[in-house]
């Protein structure tokens, strides 16, 4: 095996939602390692600016390669509409983020082209799934909608309590009236309220987990690269947090559906 290959795959994420990517990863390539980072300390990304986004993406890339990794995820859909083509200029490693992956999803199940997303207000106000999904089909109509709240409901366990439904059905009103068949689930924290969405929006509207594709997605470029780790051994998992390790280590759990564990606080503002 080519050395590189045995190197870890780097994910970064403004917090805990990226281990909802690296719990796809642990299902579909449970032989590769990871590297963790999740910018807790500086936690959300959601309504910042694309400069800070693109600044706070440039520390995390330059520590997960302090690390060796041979691969970086921007597992948060915020940083990679905002930050992933500018840190894709600005150093040479494979990288990937979650929107194109998400895009092409949806844009593979939709029979009547109307496709719906949800996300942070920096994702939907860069229009960057509903770019992406118009470079794949431009006969497909998008409605994006910023739903802020949703990722406190899921970090506070709020899956699927009255209050939270009342939320979500207000929410995704105006996706029901257009008759979308395709909705995005564009930020790291919405798998978690996937049931609560599903039954709100019904059985005949497709949900797309953008975690699910990417890791899809990675695992060909993986392949192409020659970059798979061959080896039949358990991946090994680090996790690295910019505030203190035991909130991130216990929600972490509820989105990684295992013990995230170990998990040391660095200070990202050095790199
Ligand atoms: N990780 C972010 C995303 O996927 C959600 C949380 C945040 O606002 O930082 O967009």
């Amino acid at each position: 095996m080519r050395d590189i290959a045995k190197r870890p795959i780097g994910i970064f994420d403004s917090g805990i939602g990226g281990l909802t990517v690296v719990a796809e990863i642990i299902k579909r390539l449970p032989n590769e390692d990871i590297v963790y980072f999740g910018d807790t300390g500086r936690y959300p990304y959601g309504g910042r600016s694309p400069e800070v986004i693109k600044r706070f993406s440039r520390q995390n890339v330059r520590f997960l390669l302090m690390k060796k990794v041979k691969y970086i995820i921007v597992a948060c859909n915020t940083a990679s509409s905002l930050a992933l083509n500018s840190i894709k200029r600005n150093f040479d490693i494979p990288m990937i983020g979650v929107i194109k992956p998400g895009a092409y999803g949806a844009v593979s199940n939709t029979k009547n082209k109307k496709i719906g997303v949800i996300g942070t207000v920096g994702t939907v106000s860069s229009s960057s799934y509903t770019k992406a999904i118009a470079e794949l089909d431009k006969n497909v109509e998008v409605t994006a909608i910023a739903t802020p709240l949703l990722v406190a409901l899921a970090e506070e366990g709020y899956v699927d309590k009255p209050a939270s439904m009342l939320i979500i059905k207000d929410y995704l009103s105006p996706l029901r009236k257009r008759g979308i068949d395709t909705l995005v689930l564009g930020c790291t924290h919405f798998p978690l309220l996937r049931k609560a969405i599903g039954s709100i929006m019904g059985k005949d509207v497709m949900l797309i987990d953008s975690a699910e594709w990417t890791v899809k997605m990675l695992k060909e470029d993986l392949l192409k690269r020659n970059l798979l780790k061959n080896s039949s051994s358990p991946g090994k998992y680090r996790y690295f947090v910019s505030d203190t390790p035991d909130k991130f280590a216990k929600v972490g759990s509820r989105f990684l559906g295992a013990t995230v564990s170990p998990v040391k606080k660095v200070n990202i503002e050095k790199y």
